[in-house]
């Protein structure tokens, strides 16, 4: 047994029963209840032999019956005349140990079953639909076993049904095979229309073929259930998108595919990504949720010492503002030696564990306009104002780790070839991170982000990058769909609209209520590279038609409530310095024993509080849309009997994240779990506060 991995409970039940019950019309159903008896699970199979399921939650249906099917090239479509062969039920129940996350322990608790299928007719094909309830929620996938004529498989589409039983509402953002980075809409799903253009002209791709979401989409019900929709362990397949069917009130799958119209190749046995619609009766529960963990496999990395959650600084905003840039040859490169040290200086004096150093490399000059992407970067050779070694030198004298950044500006082929070279490097000079980017279209052309053939290039990435002991941050990445459980190299992601939006997008950025509804769709998906902390927020002396849209209390408390082990301080050293607010960047854990969303509500507001791992610091953030709050906060989270050093860093009186963003305050109290605070978050605010016991 790994030694990472401490298993405190693993109760294993697996009975074959007989619990199906034919209801007099031909149908077929079996139920399955959530380990609380709250969801229940109905599998279904009609009369004509297709196969399907609901979902009731507190006696009140959520999803309505909605069937699979699955469309191949030169076969025949699976999913009618179907019969059933064996039936499985089991329950599992096991506390496991993460090596890094938002709490140190999960449970893994549910019931099982597993249903095994045949066409009646002369195909016979097999196929199991494995479906787990937990408390939160149900996930179910397909396993197509190995058979007689059924190997080679091209998937030409897999069409699995969601169907609501209202017109909820949706937070959704559009299905886009190329980019995750448009803003959530907030809208009746009878209303949704991702083909609207608009603030995206930023974007260097981007690919929307229909009425269609991106997952995590979540919803509320008409009776105040909330609901979202992902994917768990996305493996040698292709991202699902949900297309919108109105008249029937269905979400229906829609793999991404690429110009020869084909969705999945692959050979039997095979398997799909877990399906999982997380449910509960508060917004709040749903970021609470690890079940996206639990649908996939335990680590397989025996060795993590070299995995650290880190905050960092980086020669990376200075370009989104125009300050500096990648390319040497304008004339202001940012990352020269000189500027480096400055920033590795920075960090070791602040408590900043690493540094990235973007436009390191050879090939920025070819970046803008209209050359050839392929081959314009190596990952080896440095610009002859930056001596790499020596700034590795200087680093590790610091105690500063380097992050590499490799723009592979979306040339798969060649970074495929040039990733030994470039991880063995980074290996040779003790450097354990890279952050990784994808911007442009993919080349080969005809090809999209989020296809099959690209799900498995960042699986290639990060497993090679394992073997080198590397840490990866995706930036233009396929969604997290939990496999840093079985990578826990694959630390962070971009997969949204970050802050650099803010820099530059000719829309105006993200605004104000922007972050509150992230934590309740993409970050139910894991972590987020989103780069918090920007202080100078008008930042006049470089952009005037730009700036944050948030006050600068807000930008701290993103530090608790967005997660990722790699957290950066984004803004300019220069605007850190002696700036008293910057004391909760210097002090804010990045790695948790607990983590508490405290209150919430999608699109308005939310609060969470972290414990800090191996440390009894507390930490937390709450923040909100364009409206004025206040926020009533029970801290009986704390440990009990314990009094806490607490610093708030709050929104002034007159805070606006437009009129008068940067104007803030911090005040010191002694504080313990009974008592109670009333936050007040200006429009676009946020409040930040540390909690630490007194020695
Ligand atoms: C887009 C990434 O999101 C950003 O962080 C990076 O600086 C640029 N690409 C350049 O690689
Ligand atoms: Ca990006």
């Amino acid at each position: 047994m790994k030694k990472n991995f401490i298993y405190l409970k693993t109760i294993v039940v697996l009975i074959v029963i007989l619990l199906f019950h034919s209801c007099g019309n031909g149908n077929n159903e079996t139920e399955l209840l959530s380990p609380d008896g709250k969801i229940k699970l109905i599998f279904y199979l009609s009369g004509e032999g297709k196969a399907g399921y609901l979902i009731n939650y507190s006696d009140n249906k959520i999803i309505d019956t909605s069937y699979f099917s699955f469309d191949f090239q030169d076969q025949e479509s699976f999913g009618k005349n179907l019969e059933i062969v064996n039936i499985f039920t089991s329950s599992f129940d096991q506390t496991w140990q993460t090596v890094w996350g938002e709490q140190r322990f999960i449970r893994n608790n549910y019931k099982e079953l597993k249903i095994e299928l045949q066409e009646k007719d002369q195909n016979k094909r097999r196929c199991f639909i494995t479906f787990r309830v937990f408390n939160d929620g149900v996930g179910f996938r397909f396993d197509f076993p190995e058979q007689e004529n059924f190997n080679d498989v091209v998937l030409l589409d897999e069409n699995t049904q969601f169907k609501l039983t209202g017109d909820y509402t949706c937070w959704w953002s559009p299905g886009d095979w190329d980019i995750y980075e448009h803003l959530f809409n907030t809208t009746k799903f009878s209303e949704i229309n991702a083909l609207a253009k608009g603030g995206n002209e930023a974007l260097a791709q981007t690919y929307i073929p229909e009425n269609a979401v991106n997952l995590p989409v979540t919803m509320k019900t008409n009776n105040g259930m909330y609901i979202s929709i992902l994917e768990a362990n996305l493996t040698n397949y292709a991202d699902m998108t949900l297309k919108v069917d109105k008249e029937n009130l269905l979400f229906q799958s829609e793999l991404v595919g690429n110009d020869s119209g084909i969705k999945v190749k692959t050979k039997t046995p095979f398997v799909t990504p877990w399906r999982l619609i997380l449910i509960s009766d508060k917004a709040t529960d749903l970021v609470n949720s690890r079940t996206i963990l639990n649908l996939n496999e335990p680590n397989i990395i025996e060795d993590v010492s070299w995995i650290k959650p880190t905050k960092f600084v980086g020669i990376w905003w200075e370009m989104h503002l125009g300050k500096s840039t990648w390319d040497m040859k304008i004339g202001r490169h940012g990352a020269t030696t000189e500027n480096a040290k400055k920033y590795i200086d920075f960090a070791s004096a602040n408590s900043i564990g690493a540094v990235l150093i973007e436009g390191w490399n050879t090939g920025w000059e070819n970046w803008f306009g209209d050359h050839d992407r392929e081959g314009i970067f190596d990952f080896v050779t440095p610009y002859a104002d930056y001596n790499l070694k020596e700034v590795v030198r200087y680093a590790k004298e610091k105690n500063v780790q380097i992050i590499m950044h490799h723009e592979t500006s979306a040339a798969i082929l060649t970074y495929e070839k040039q990733m030994d070279t470039a991880f063995a490097l980074c290996k040779s000079l003790g450097i354990h991170a890279v952050k990784t980017g994808y911007v442009g279209q993919i080349l080969p052309n005809g090809e999209y982000h989020h296809g099959q053939w690209m799900v498995n290039h960042y699986r290639k990435v990060m497993e090679k990058a394992a073997g080198y002991q590397i840490m990866i941050d995706v930036h233009e990445p396929i969604k997290p769909t939990g496999l840093r459980r079985t990578y826990p190299n694959l630390v962070s992601a971009e997969g949204l609209r970050g802050q650099e939006f803010n820099a530059w997008s000719p829309d105006g950025g993200n605004p104000p209520e922007h972050l509150t509804i992230i934590p309740f769709t993409r970050m139910l998906a894991g972590p987020i590279d989103y780069t918090p902390g920007i202080f100078d927020i008008k930042f006049d002396k470089y952009k005037k038609e730009n700036q944050v849209n948030t006050t600068l209390a807000h930008q701290l408390a993103i530090y608790v409530v967005l997660y990722s082990p790699l957290q950066m301080a984004a803004d300019l050293p220069e605007n850190y310095d002696a700036h008293p607010a910057f004391q909760f960047i210097r002090d804010v854990g990045v790695d948790w024993d607990t983590s508490i969303v405290l209150n919430g509500e999608i699109g308005d507001y939310i609060t969470i509080a972290r414990k800090e791992r191996n440390t009894n610091k507390w930490f937390l953030g709450s923040i909100t849309d364009e409206n004025e709050r206040t926020i009533e906060i029970s801290l009986d989270f704390l440990d009990e009997g314990k009094s806490y050093k607490t610093t708030l860093y709050q929104d002034a009186e007159d805070s606006h994240w437009d009129k008068n963003p940067t104007a803030y305050k911090i005040e010191n109290k002694v504080l313990n779990s009974s008592d109670t605070l009333s936050l007040i978050l200006a429009p676009g605010g946020g409040t930040a506060i540390s909690f630490i016991i007194e020695e």
